[in-house]
């Protein structure tokens, strides 16, 4: 291959470049410009494209644009080469036309279900390969430290063992054994690393955080996706202690593939190789800044929209700034993947394989359990939950009725706001309850949107002749640096808005529909009950709808801590200092609900926590077993929860982390012995000279409300 060559290998465009009209403002409906796609594929031989503009593509409209694409790629070019496609998939495929629309990550990590996460990633990758594309950008496992960070809801949450669990699950369902599967993708983990813990909270701004806890806390998911096959992996935006992470050579050479021996391609983030000049200045220009990536161990970039990477990538090899060696690297890891995937024998759609499934009843079922298994029951005083399939209801607030406010953002478009143009045949929240208990028994009146009380005289009238009101607030959709906020608080008007209703005196079920944890501790202790939807999905509403009526018994569990105050945002896994207060002061952890509650229609009763020994050397493995009963009148399912505390460490222990769960169902009456085992691993922490050690010790074993402690020697 010839030096241009490689460099085309190693730039990825996105669609823009090569449609009709002008750049991100692409003629409808899209079609390919000639001149742009000769340029791009027979001139600079690109070797990747992505995403799709404005509006989302029927199958039969993807196939045509990739199969245009490879033709050219194939018969035009000198080396014959197919392109490799990308898209964020990242619930269901977002971006094709009717396909099935999962929940988002962050009800994934509610229901605390690995095997359905496993199969909506299966079923996604089916879709994806459908629509001709092999390579999703997905899974985030990214921790998120800051609940202001808006792409908290991309990700599993705040807690490093259900992250990585669930990552190790939808890593599972996209590549299965093969990723050359027509019915499998390759996976991409984003984004590599520490992206979830900005100080400021807003998108792709510094984080600060020592080596110790990016190996304790971030680091894990990625290294047990890796070991798991994880094909690709793409680098978080922003910066870590100074360093942006697309130059920090430790990170992405040192760390990555000499210690993890990662193998795969590592993908910029949208346009990150310029961001180096314009946003964090660490190149005078964009030639500099190539220098600086691809010789931290950059293999392609996101360039997104001209060849000038390509171009300057060709120039630095000439010089002698970047080796040969070097891209040869990248070029064969970028090679491999592609025939891995299968593309050089099928570089379109496989006419032979079966997508008959796509958006099928069983995918539609799978969503729809996934939700049910998310939605989280926060608070049911007086078990006003749940409603009499009789009862008059008035369903109000600005999220009841709109597809876009159940599936968030990467919903048919980037900021998934249109959503409800694109989505056919999908009942929103109210359209489910109406369906439920019939529309004759169901009043509707929006009241208000997110900041402006709209019809707050019309809701009391309704509110009058209504036994019960389902409140329905949260937020409007929004993705990365969209949804920065300055204010965790939910919007003054939805909260005077809901102080309304319950002055009412009419019982008040209040529905969350937000992608993160909105404060509203103003009013919700004049609510008898909370039901957390997050960002549930297409089934979402009939998710929630079943769970109001009592047709589904909720098994969600908060994936994340439910901040009370605006400047207490400290996750479960604090340290002891943050919760010991000096003669009397505040304490830093003070939560509305903490990580992983979640209340069900029945009551699950712990006991016998039995340890197999009492104490430990580091090469034993320790058996944990407790009794769950169900002692309530309904089969449930619960999330059975195994923390660690670690009581003296010579770097401070957190106060409990997550070490094992178990999502199990029982019958009324019934009860389940379940065994954790747990290693030196699960007692292990990262030390003074950032490795892991197990220290000798103390630690207490905390499920459900039983505890017991052991010795470690
Ligand atoms: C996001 C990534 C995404 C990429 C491609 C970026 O702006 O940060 O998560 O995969 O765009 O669409």
């Amino acid at each position: 291959m010839t030096i241009a060559e490689k460099a085309g290998q190693m730039t990825q465009i996105t669609l823009d470049v090569i449609l009709e009209g002008e750049m991100y403002n692409a003629k409808l409906p899209h079609r390919l410009d000639p001149e742009a796609l000769n340029e791009a594929i027979t001139k600079y031989g690109i070797g990747s494209v992505l995403n799709t503009p404005g509006i989302p593509l029927s199958i039969p409209e993807w196939h045509k644009i990739i199969d245009a694409i490879q033709k050219i790629a194939i018969g035009n070019t000198r080396l014959g080469i197919p392109v490799l496609y990308g898209i964020d998939a990242v619930h269901g495929v977002n971006y094709t036309l009717d396909a099935t629309l999962f929940p988002q990550q962050i009800n994934m990590a509610a229901s605390w279900n690995p095997d359905l996460v496993e199969k909506a990633a299966a079923a996604t990758a089916i879709e994806t390969r459908a629509s001709g594309i092999p390579w999703n950008f997905s899974p985030v496992l990214d921790i998120c430290k800051n609940p202001l960070w808006p792409r908290l809801w991309e990700g599993f949450g705040e807690d490093v063992h259900l992250s990585t669990e669930l990552g190790l699950a939808m890593v599972r369902g996209y590549q299965g054994e093969d990723i050359g599967d027509r019915h499998r993708v390759g996976a991409c983990l984003k984004h590599f690393l520490g992206y979830g813990a900005p100080v400021s909270g807003k998108d792709r701004t510094p984080a600060w955080i020592p080596e110790r806890y990016i190996r304790e806390y971030f680091l894990p998911p990625f290294e047990a996706a890796i070991k798991a096959g994880a094909a690709s992996i793409m680098i978080n935006s922003g910066e870590i202690n100074g360093i942006p992470v697309h130059v920090d050579k430790f990170l992405l050479t040192t760390l990555l593939r000499e210690e993890l021996g990662f193998e795969g391609l590592v993908v910029t983030d949208w346009e990150d190789i310029k961001y180096l000049v314009s946003r964090h200045h660490v190149a005078a220009n964009h030639k500099e800044a190539i220098r600086m990536a691809i010789n931290a161990g950059i293999d392609m970039s996101m360039v997104p929209d001209d060849f000038s990477f390509t171009e300057h990538l060709v120039e630095l090899v000439e010089e002698g700034k970047i080796t040969e060696a070097r891209i040869d690297e990248s070029v064969a890891r970028i090679l491999r993947f592609k025939q891995q995937l299968g593309l050089f024998e099928h570089p379109t759609i496989d006419p032979n394989a079966d997508y008959s499934s796509f958006a099928g009843p069983a995918h539609t079922e799978i969503a729809l359990e996934l939700a049910r298994e998310s939605i989280t029951l926060l608070k049911n005083d007086q078990d006003q939950l749940p409603l009499a399939k009789t009862a008059n209801v008035l369903v109000t607030g600005f999220t009841a009725n709109k597809m876009s406010c159940l599936n968030g953002g990467w919903t048919a478009t980037w900021q998934g706001d249109v959503a409800d143009k694109f989505i056919n045949g999908k009942q929103t929240l109210l359209a489910a309850i109406q369906d439920k208990i019939g529309t004759g028994q169901v009043q509707h009146v929006e009241g208000c949107s997110f900041d402006q009380i709209t019809s707050l005289d019309e809701a009391r009238n309704a509110a009058a002749n209504s036994d019960h009101i389902i409140l329905c607030l949260g937020e409007m959709t929004y993705t990365e640096f969209h949804g920065n906020i300055d204010d965790l608080t939910l919007p003054q008007a939805q909260i005077d808005f809901a102080t309304a209703m319950i002055a009412t005196g009419k019982p008040v079920t209040l529905v969350l529909l937000q992608g993160r944890p909105r404060i509203i501790t103003a009013f919700a202790d004049e609510i008898s009950s909370i039901l957390y939807g997050y960002l549930p999905g297409n089934e979402g509403g009939r998710a929630i709808a079943d769970i109001l009526f009592g047709d589904t018994n909720p098994s969600g569990k908060l994936p994340i801590t439910y901040p009370k105050m605006v400047n207490s945002l400290v996750p479960y896994d604090h340290k002891h200092s943050e919760i010991t207060p000096i003669q009397g002061s505040q304490i830093c952890y003070n939560p509305l609900f903490e990580f992983g509650t979640g209340l069900s229609y029945t009551q699950f009763q712990y006991s016998n926590l039995t340890l197999s020994k009492p104490s430990i050397t580091t090469e034993d493995s320790l058996t944990i077993t407790i009794d769950v009963r169900n002692t309530g009148k309904r089969a449930g399912k619960e999330v059975v929860q195994l923390y660690i505390s670690d009581e003296y460490a010579s770097i401070s222990p957190a106060v409990r982390r997550l070490r094992g769960f178990e999502k199990i169902q029982l019958l009324p009456k019934e009860v389940k012995t379940i065994a954790f085992t747990i290693e030196k691993q699960s007692l292990s922490f990262v030390g003074i000279d950032n490795k892991w050690i197990c220290e000798p010790g103390t630690f207490m074993v905390k499920i459900g409300s039983c505890s017991a402690m052991f010795e470690l020697r």
